[in-house]
């Protein structure tokens, strides 16, 4: 059952040749969202596989990350952390450049945002390199929570962005061509 919603997932997020920028091919995850069984679906396997997880926060990226993270963290009754792109969180922020497939970015979580005794997840929609991800894993170890893994809807194989993440748990459910 699980593989038949991941397909569902898989078969409404759209390829889109050359945007933003000549020769990437980027995914459109918008269908997704606005087929409701999709969405349902995405946000019932991710509760399956953490509702006995002990989490206290769902970390989520900016911006289409915020969209699980928000409904997942509502599901399962535990808060919701932001990382934001720079300049949007007002207190004092640890910040974090990286690579993107397009570009370079940075990345910022507050400070005083998670504790010891905080055990999260980091989500996004996406894995493509893995260089928003691991910007967002090198916040998150500035602070002294434990990560328990990272979870994506959706991973593009090709682009290996495990390998960027070595030694963290990678839990996606859609591969994308
Ligand atoms: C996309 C996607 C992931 C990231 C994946 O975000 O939502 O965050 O790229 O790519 P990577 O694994 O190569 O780092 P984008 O930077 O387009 O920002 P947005 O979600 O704010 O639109």
């Amino acid at each position: 059952a699980a593989d038949m919603r991941s397909n569902h997932i898989a078969r409404r997020i759209m390829p889109v040749e050359n945007f933003p920028q000549p020769g990437i091919r980027f995914r459109d995850i918008t269908p997704a969202l606005q087929d409701p069984r999709a969405l349902r679906n995405s946000i019932d396997l991710f509760a399956e596989r953490y509702e006995n997880a002990g989490l206290t926060q769902i970390v989520a990226i900016e911006a289409r990350g915020f969209i699980f993270s928000a409904a997942l963290a509502d599901r399962l009754g535990i808060g919701l952390t932001l990382i934001r792109k720079p300049g949007k969180l007002p207190r004092d922020v640890f910040s974090t450049s990286y690579m993107l497939e397009y570009g370079d970015d940075v990345l910022e979580l507050h400070k005083d945002a998670l504790k010891a005794r905080d055990k999260v997840i980091i989500m996004d929609d996406m894995l493509a390199t893995g260089g928003t991800m691991g910007a967002a894993v090198e916040l998150v170890r500035k602070t002294p929570a434990t990560i328990y893994e990272t979870a994506f809807v959706c991973e593009l194989l090709y682009l290996n962005g495990r390998k960027a993440l070595d030694k963290i748990g990678v839990n996606s459910y859609a591969i994308c061509a």
